[in-house]
């Protein structure tokens, strides 16, 4: 139903803003992949990455990223106060008009070998 849309608005890391009719429920890296947003998503949404590092350029209010996402976000590359990983963002209503931006670069930590490993 059209009550159901939620228009947000991804800005790539050349400044261009592509507007998205998502919906309600809607994840913002599945989003973004379905609509050729170059936001890569390494771990499939598996909190094992921060290859979907955005940051949150509009004043909304988003649901508190959780533990696991906040160690996961300490090891992105140009983290920002505004940073989030867009795997963990669910569309909402309150979400009308969403902002989100791409960094520079992004990092996979697991695959670039920046993570020491235990001996
Ligand atoms: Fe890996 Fe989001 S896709 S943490």
């Amino acid at each position: 139903s059209p009550d159901e849309v939620v228009n947000i608005t991804y800005i790539t890391k050349d400044g261009k803003k592509v507007p998205i009719k998502g919906k309600v429920g809607d994840n913002v890296l599945r989003l973004a992949q379905r609509y050729d947003i170059p936001m890569e998503g390494a771990c499939e949404a598996s909190l094992a990455c921060t290859t979907c590092h955005v940051y949150i350029k509009s004043n909304h209010e988003l649901p508190t990223a959780e533990p696991e996402e906040e160690d996961l976000l300490d090891m992105a590359p140009f983290l920002k106060e505004c940073s989030r990983l867009g795997c963990q963002i669910v569309l909402t209503k309150d979400m009308e008009g969403l902002e989100i931006e791409l960094p520079q670069a992004t990092r996979n930590f697991y695959v670039d070998g920046h993570v020491p490993t235990p001996h």
